[in-house]
């Protein structure tokens, strides 16, 4: 390839090919190649220039504990680990308009009553962030406030001795190094920008906050090509027609991923929403067929969640399958365990699954209860109201153990359920469970769910 041949470059996931193609061989997502200039610095060898010796240290010695700072917004503190450290970068994606500049509109006016914090907003005009602060009653907080694009102007103005503790910039894809020659929001450029500003971060020892886009069309570069190189990586989900946002750790070099953070999008801001399990199950109406509550667990956190089934005649000859919440692949599991181990057919049936509120589940314990709303559906028999359900089930229809089965039936006997439906099968080197108040159904296999 010649020097000045062109790149195109997946604005996805990054990778490069020498041609333009309609789908992204490596990351398979469509429409997402674009061009962009060489790269113009090609790597060479090392050459014959000695480089400085290394000094080795041992595993063992004195690491002084970094006082984390807090930003009071207690469901951000934990997702972030306990709180967030000095140097570190932190990436808080998520799809536009969701709130994340809401939320660290909010944080930095937290933070700005103990540290020096500063808000570069790329998006908008100062005028704006201000009236978003104003409406959420944060005008006085002392965060300085600016407009700005041009990394070499915001790494001048950040590269001195009493650089501020905290940095937010809203968004790493409106920011532009005048040594790349792509347009704003390229890979190159957010790579390039992105780059310098976790270099000047951990430098000057301050907390980086970069606000990054997902994208679907794929014309400015997905936060992905930035995950490997923060350490924190937070998005912010949350259905658009629902008030309730949801903030997840995917990655944390200082705690906990899978830990999320719950919050409400009210006229002033967001609010934290400390009782989970009871604002998920606020709408729920009691003894309707096709809807279980699912006793799950988010990071450390237990949390309950109702999760609806319809089971209906199909007219289609490859009937409907629309999953909101959950994973498709894994209906297809247990409608096909349904189907060939306790002979409940439904592949001549549309089936749909919500989980209400607008939480996503990844857990495979939720398999029994989606098992439960399935057949609860189709057999127009309703779950007992005061009744929870979690476990997960095998290719051969067993329902098999899952973990914190302690707190996950705590937190039902706090919201008043009377009952738990659960694996059988207690865990390897475990006891039996202390399952306090709640009357236990125990369960082996998938089979003996169509007796109950
Ligand atoms: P925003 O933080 O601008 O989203 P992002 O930075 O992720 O693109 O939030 C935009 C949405 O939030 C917008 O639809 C209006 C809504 N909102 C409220 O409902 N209440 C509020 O107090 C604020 C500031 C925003
Ligand atoms: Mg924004």
């Amino acid at each position: 390839m010649s020097k000045s041949s062109a790149r195109f470059v997946c604005q996805e996931c990054g990778a490069v090919t020498v041609k333009w193609a309609g789908k992204c061989e490596t990351c398979g997502a469509w429409n997402s190649i674009a061009e962009e200039a060489p790269r113009e610095n090609a790597p060479k060898g090392l050459g014959g220039k000695a480089g400085r010796k290394i000094e080795f240290v041992g595993l063992e010695g004195q690491a002084a504990p970094v006082p984390r700072l807090m930003t009071g917004i207690g469901e951000l503190d934990r997702v972030a680990g306990g709180g967030l450290v000095p140097g570190s970068a932190l990436l808080v994606g998520g799809d536009p308009g969701i709130g994340k500049s809401t939320l660290l509109t909010q944080a930095a006016a937290q933070l700005s009553a103990k540290h020096a914090v500063v808000y570069i907003s790329g998006e908008e005009a100062v005028d704006q962030v201000r009236l978003r602060a104003r409406r959420m009653g944060l005008a006085h907080a002392p965060v300085q406030l600016a407009a700005a694009t041009s990394l070499r102007d915001i790494v001048s103005t950040l590269d001195v001795a009493d650089a501020p503790a905290v940095v937010v910039i809203d968004s790493i894809q409106t920011m532009f190094a005048d040594t790349v020659e792509s347009a704003p929001g390229t890979v190159t450029q957010v790579r390039t920008c992105a780059h310098e500003l976790i270099r000047l971060a951990k430098r000057r020892g301050f907390v980086l906050f970069l606000v990054g886009h997902v994208t679907k069309e794929g014309t400015i570069a997905g936060p992905r090509v930035l995950e490997h190189m923060v350490d924190t990586v937070l998005y912010f989900e949350g259905e658009r027609g629902h008030q309730f946002r949801i903030l997840r750790a995917v990655k944390n070099r200082f705690g906990a991923t899978d830990e999320i953070g719950v919050f409400e999008m009210t006229d002033a801001g967001l609010a934290e929403v400390l009782n989970p399990s009871a604002l998920f199950l606020a709408e729920r109406r009691g003894n309707v067929s096709g809807s279980c509550v699912f006793a799950g667990i988010e990071g450390t956190r237990p949390m309950l969640v109702e999760i609806q089934a319809l089971v209906a005649p199909s007219t289609l000859s490859s009937p409907r399958r629309a999953v909101v919440g959950w994973d498709t692949s894994r209906l297809a599991m247990v409608l096909a365990v349904l189907d060939a181990r306790c002979g409940l057919a439904l592949s001549g049936n549309d089936v749909y699954l919500n989980v209400a509120g607008g939480l996503r589940i990844a857990e495979p314990a939720a398999d029994l209860a989606v098992a439960a709303a399935l057949v609860s559906s189709a057999s127009d028999i309703p779950v007992p109201a005061d009744m929870v359900v979690f476990g997960e089930i095998g290719l051969s229809g067993e329902v098999r153990a899952v973990a914190q089965t302690e707190l996950r039936l705590k937190e039902a006997a706090k919201l008043g359920f009377a009952q738990g439906l659960v694996p059988a099968m207690p865990r390897k080197g475990k006891g039996p469970v202390a399952t306090g108040a709640l009357g236990i159904r125990p369960l082996g296999h998938l089979q003996d769910l169509l007796g109950l």
